[in-house]
């Protein structure tokens, strides 16, 4: 058996036609940038995230970048945010200037947010924290958001993995990345919502912080040609919006059924290897299923010999990238996101794996660790 880590085409088959069609429309308009695809899937995701605004853009990196930029952060301010994410989260800080402090993470994989309290106690150059749901599993918003509002610090929810889950804040239930003064969500083909290329976009309530984002999207010109600010080109194209628009009404049955997967592998794996727990107050998506065990490389070979696809999110925690060595951090610094690195890894999950398939992933994993133990 093969069995990839995540397969694009299988989702692809069930909508090939309605798809093709709504490209055809879409090219066959004559309009291809900023057109009606690309306000309705805008209108869909406000409505669906509970934002008075979202604003499509380039990609979710550019989302980060745009958002941080229209909060008003800028040269020299401190933001903080995880060591343990993908690349983007903190480089959209030092494309602006700005400078991430990490702080470490939970076990959970997520951000700690004693450790964010104190950091912001101690820098008082500290201007936002940028939370990431990572894996789509939300962050504790409640208690983050009584620090920050404390400090009056800015968040920044990185929800790039993230849509669809939920957190609680001051007993209500709101979905992550239209909790913080923005959010932002990556559309990347792999993504629990994928467009066929890059896209993103920025989500907030804020109407000041929407009309910039919108400026900046376009080379920072409110009306053609007339540029009050240095922007970027940073557009979903229509054919992407096309795409998500036709996608999105199916998002909420793909997350069940990501569900249900995780359900099973968490039932039938737990006394193997260390599984994802899902906290009571607060949902995970499962944009990733990532097991934990201090075997992982031998574990990655043996399921990559058995054509298991498995990833591993991140082999190197951000604080110990070459390109952040400027800002001083060292080996040992954030000994929770080091261990992770060293034992994470990501099985198979997306809504159209087989039930023989998910089996195959278990037996596998199972047969290597008996005979590890
Ligand atoms: C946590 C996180 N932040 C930001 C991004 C950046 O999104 P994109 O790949 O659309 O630029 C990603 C996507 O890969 C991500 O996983």
């Amino acid at each position: 058996m093969k069995i990839p880590l995540f397969d694009l085409t299988r989702q692809y088959k069930s909508m090939r036609e309605e798809m093709l069609k709504k490209i055809d429309e879409t090219i066959s308009s004559g309009v291809v940038i900023l057109g009606q695809n690309v306000e309705e899937i805008e209108e869909k995701v406000a409505n669906y995230v509970g934002t008075n605004y979202a604003v499509a853009v380039g990609n979710g990196s550019d989302a980060l970048l745009l958002a941080l930029q229209s909060m008003g952060i800028k040269q020299g301010d401190h933001v903080l945010t995880t060591p343990y994410t993908f690349f983007a989260t903190a480089s959209a800080i030092t494309r602006l200037g700005a400078v991430p402090i990490f702080v470490d993470v939970n076990e959970d994989f997520n951000i700690n947010v004693d450790l964010v309290k104190k950091q912001i106690e101690s820098d008082n150059l500290i201007k936002a924290v940028i939370p990431v749901h990572l894996f789509g599993k939300s962050v504790n918003m409640d208690d983050l958001k009584a620090v920050c509002d404390k400090y009056d610090v800015k968040i920044l929810e990185d929800a790039a993995q993230s849509i669809g889950s939920e957190a609680i804040v001051d007993g209500r239930k709101f979905k992550t990345g239209s909790i913080g003064d923005a959010g932002i969500l990556s559309f990347f083909p792999t993504k629990n919502l994928g467009a066929y290329g890059d896209a993103g976009m920025v989500l907030t309530d804020s109407e000041e912080i929407a009309q910039k984002v919108k400026s900046l999207r376009v080379h920072g010109a409110r009306q053609k040609y007339v540029h009050e600010e240095i922007g970027y080109n940073s557009r979903m194209d229509e054919i992407q919006a096309a795409i998500l628009n036709v996608k999105i009404p199916h998002l909420d049955e793909w997350i069940d059924a990501r569900i249900k997967i995780a359900k099973k592998y968490s039932n039938l794996l737990g006394n193997f290897v260390k599984c994802p727990e899902v906290p009571g107050d607060r949902t995970y998506v499962f944009h990733q299923y990532v097991i934990r065990t201090e075997s992982r490389d031998d574990l990655r070979e043996y399921l990559t010999n058995e054509g298991i696809g498995t990833a591993i999110y991140y082999p190197i925690p951000l604080h110990l990238q070459k390109c952040f060595s400027f800002l001083g951090y060292k080996k040992g610094d954030f000994p929770v996101a080091e261990k992770l690195s060293r034992e994470s890894l990501a099985i198979p999950i997306f809504p159209e794996i087989k039930p023989d398939e998910q089996d195959y992933v278990v037996n596998k994993i199972k047969s290597y660790m008996e005979v590890r133990s």
